[in-house]
């Protein structure tokens, strides 16, 4: 198996020469110099490593089938990670897509496919929260609905976990994100993607998006209610004057109004062709301003603490000038997470790739960035 760190004595070591380990006695002469824990890319590993999986944790030996006492947390490496979140993300665009041209030719809906991708989806992000935040941010401004649809899914079960809800939920709240503009395939296309502001009537017609989605909605089987209200509830507002149905307050479930603050928040930061992205601060004070006659208060503030300041995959200026993006923020306060710096607004040039971790540094983060804003493209840094 390939190991990247160990633990000795509850202070984690980076092996300068990380490798593998070919065999069970490789594994004994770590355990007797005190190695109680490694941290092992899986993707670099052979196929003869055998991890046994436990209520905590995970045990590993080689399939020569020397008993096993080893036991060890399981990390891959970050490049992996990120890789493996694009492909999935990639496959819940293929899948919306697939979805949306099947409903244009009036075909139903299933929900299996949905289900399978909402478990995966939920199985990334508890393993690799960063990496899945990291390629979710990395967006381009063709595929605008697709993408949208499934940062709206990501962010969704992003904030229902950081709000303790129950795992069913959680899979329930993907379905709803990944489905929740549906209607849109209804909609002409050139008013969907004019690039402009509408018109009142263009505004109207786009609308009725979430009429159609009523009727798309009906006729699929097994959708849950969590799922239904995350579709139709989020262009409601508290204070009634929402669509399609003008529910107030007492009528929006939990879940329909989170669904309201997330679709605003990832409409707000992404870049069109027509706008430039905003920056997290930007978007949230937008939704500070919304509330609270459009969205609800407290559930605003819970999702710019479950969000932060500086999310994983936004770019930031750090106090000596360099801007990077935000790599890594798990078991981090806000403030302090490690930061991949690639260029110096000072020089006015790419500069070589440097990982600051800002709990060991003097720099700290002067404020947060969009990429457009300096005219830089920070898309091979991801
Ligand atoms: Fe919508």
């Amino acid at each position: 198996m390939y190991i990247t760190s160990f633990d000795r004595q509850n202070q984690l070591i980076s092996i300068a020469n990380s490798g593998q380990l070919r065999s069970q006695a490789d594994i004994e002469t770590l355990l007797s110099s005190g190695v109680e824990y490694v941290w092992v890319d899986l993707a670099r590993s052979k196929a003869s490593v055998v991890l046994l999986y436990q209520a905590n944790s995970v045990s590993c030996h080689f399939s020569t089938d020397a008993k096993t006492r080893f036991v060890k947390k399981i990390g891959i490496s970050r490049e992996a990670a990120q890789i493996k979140a694009g492909e999935l993300l990639s496959e819940s665009k293929r899948l919306i897509q697939k979805v949306l041209f099947e409903t244009f030719e009036g075909k139903a809906i299933e929900i299996s496919p949905f289900e399978t991708l909402a478990d995966n989806m939920i199985n990334m992000m508890l393993q690799d929260h960063d990496a899945l935040s990291c390629m979710s941010a990395l967006r381009s401004k063709d595929a605008y609905l697709l993408e949208h649809s499934v940062n709206v899914a990501f962010l969704l079960v992003t904030f229902g976990r950081y709000l303790t809800l129950e795992q069913p939920i959680l899979k329930q709240l993907v379905i709803g994100g990944i489905l929740h503009d549906i209607g849109k395939i209804r909609v002409d296309i050139k008013v969907l993607n004019k690039p402009g502001k509408l018109t009142a009537a263009e505004f109207e017609h786009i609308k009725l998006h979430q009429n159609y989605a009523i009727d798309i909605l009906d006729n699929i089987q097994g959708l849950s209610q969590v799922s239904k209200d995350i579709c139709l509830m989020h262009h409601e507002k508290l204070d009634g004057k929402g669509y399609p149905r003008g529910l107030v307050a007492e009528q929006i479930s939990l879940h329909g109004r989170m669904s309201c603050i997330v679709d605003i928040f990832d409409a707000l930061t992404a870049n069109r062709s027509y706008k430039e992205a905003m920056s997290p601060a930007a978007a949230f004070k937008i939704l500070l301003s919304l509330t609270p006659f459009h969205l609800d208060k407290d559930l605003v503030y819970d999702f710019i603490r479950c969000v932060g300041i500086y999310p994983v995959g936004s770019l930031v200026e750090l106090s000596n000038g360099l801007v990077g993006i935000v790599w890594e923020a798990n078991k981090r306060d806000a403030l302090h997470p490690i930061v991949k710096c690639f260029y110096s607004v000072l020089n006015r040039r790419y500069v070589n790739v440097t990982m600051i971790d800002l709990l060991k540094s003097d720099l700290y983060i002067e404020r947060g960035l969009v990429s457009t804003s300096l005219d830089i493209d920070p898309t091979p840094f991801y």
